[in-house]
């Protein structure tokens, strides 16, 4: 990974380290209320606490922060923050300072900081020596600053199944693929479509393959190695949209043979504002700087547009970059690394397996999947109440029953949708609503917390 580390500087003693504000309870939100006439769920566990005989790492640097009495089945869209990220930013705070701009003690650990937070993190992302980890805002800026790396002429092959985020930032010309009916109907798709874009370019022109790693609706996970393998057959590179799955899987960026990988921080436990897009250094060098601005350049001469870009991820930098949330989410990584992720991964699977299961026994509740049912998936389920809005059902669960879920089209439009009508296909319901429900879990996740969905479910009808 090439990154322009710089040397320490003399650390004198820390100051007292910044104690992490008082966590109180949200007002108006009463634990454990049960709608009249229904028997009361059991109260929620706090986030924070181990229920004894749930597993989950809830102290520790992957014990997550919450609101006690509030269950967060919201993972998907923002995870709650690790303590490994909020220790780290406590920590830091006292030494707060300019990155790569000062020349005092706490500008040179602030630089120090950010560049060891990019190591780490590229560390952990399993990136090739030569790999750029650019910081960004979350994925939609990464895959953004990706579409606009892109050699003149670049393909870019895609599918209906993925977020906004890697629908849209893509050129004119750009392949979308329908959604598929299985992880090898996915594969045999993008092999037709990279032989046919071969055929008719002449061989020549750069192709990007840009896919998902895990449905952020249905948590089902795509077949990152096999895509990559067939991608590279036909000359095209991969890129990983994996905000869903590197909260869930271990992921390794030389070993998937990807050639480019965006994530959130705040899906990853580290809510500060921050996103990688780590991959291929050429075509981030020879592209356009992302942003325009300090921190960007070599040297700008006297006339307008006499400037010498940098090179390496600061390229794509320009401006004061987020410390705080880079060092963020490099403690998260850190403290994951070291983890038993396999002990997660059972455990997570444990309560998603408890959750389908559960909303298949109820009888007006029908998920959305786009592969088989056992197919592999991260801890993501969406899901309609037959009759009911699911913006009221995602209500009702809020207010009486302290249950954070989305509902809506989560940002896959053209996905959600047909997820939907295939639904009511396969459930031969005509009641449906046009939007779903969407649980998803991760680290505190509990089996009180999926019981006490299923219990609110199973009364709200
Ligand atoms: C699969 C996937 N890709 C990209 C994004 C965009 O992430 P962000 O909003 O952090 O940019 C999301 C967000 O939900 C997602 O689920």
């Amino acid at each position: 990974m090439s990154t322009s580390l710089v040397s320490a500087p003399a650390l004198v003693s820390p100051p007292a380290l910044v104690s992490a504000p008082p966590l109180v309870s949200a007002p108006g939100t009463p634990t454990g209320v049960a709608p009249t006439g229904v028997a009361a769920p059991t109260p929620a566990t706090p986030v924070g606490s181990t229920p004894a005989g749930c597993g989950s790492t809830a102290t520790g640097p992957l014990g997550v922060l919450g609101v006690p009495g509030q269950v967060n089945l919201d993972y998907a869209a923002t995870a709650p923050c690790a303590r490994a990220a909020a220790d780290a930013v406590a920590e830091l705070l006292p030494w707060y300072g300019s990155v790569h701009r000062g020349a005092g003690a706490l500008s040179r650990r602030s630089t120090l900081a950010y560049e060891r937070a990019r190591q780490d993190v590229g560390d952990f992302l399993g990136v090739r020596p030569d790999d750029h980890v650019v910081f960004t805002r979350n994925t939609t800026d990464a895959l953004n600053l990706l579409a606009r790396a892109l050699p003149p002429g670049t393909r870019v092959v895609t599918f209906a199944a993925e977020h906004h985020a890697n629908l849209l930032p893509w050129p004119t010309g750009t392949v979308r693929l329908p959604v598929p009916g299985s992880a090898g109907d996915a594969v045999r798709a993008v092999d037709a479509a990279l032989r046919e874009l071969r055929r008719g370019s002449g061989g020549g022109a750069p192709i990007l393959v840009a896919v998902t790693g895990a449905s952020n609706v249905t948590g089902e996970c795509w077949p990152i190695a096999e895509l990559a393998r067939v991608a590279h057959a036909h000359g095209a590179r991969i890129a990983l949209d994996a905000a869903q799955l590197a909260p869930h899987a271990e992921l390794d960026v030389t070993a998937l043979t990807v050639d480019y990988l965006a994530l959130s921080g705040h899906k990853l436990y580290a809510p500060f504002g921050i996103g990688v897009l780590a991959g291929r250094a050429d075509w981030l060098d020879a592209a356009p700087p992302y942003l325009a601005g300090g921190g960007a350049t070599l040297g700008v001469g006297a006339a307008t547009h006499d400037v010498r870009w940098a090179d390496g991820p600061g390229r794509h930098e320009a401006g004061t970059p987020n410390l705080l949330g880079a060092v963020a989410l490099a403690a998260v990584c850190t403290a994951l690394a070291e983890a038993d992720r396999a002990a997660q991964y059972a455990h997570e699977q444990a309560l998603l397996a408890r959750l389908r299961s559960g909303l298949a026994a109820l009888p007006d509740v029908a998920e959305l999947r786009t592969f088989e049912a056992d197919a592999p998936r991260v801890g993501i389920v969406s899901f309609v109440v037959a009759g009911r809005e699911s913006a009221a059902v995602a209500a009702d669960l809020a207010q009486h029953w302290q249950l954070g879920l989305r509902d809506g089209l989560f940002c896959a439009h053209p996905l959600a949708r047909r997820l939907l009508a295939e639904a009511a296909t396969r459930s031969g319901r005509r009641d449906l609503p046009p939007t779903a429900l969407r649980a998803s879990i991760g680290l505190g996740s509990t089996v009180a917390h999926v019981d006490r969905l299923l219990t609110a479910l199973a009364a709200t009808r």
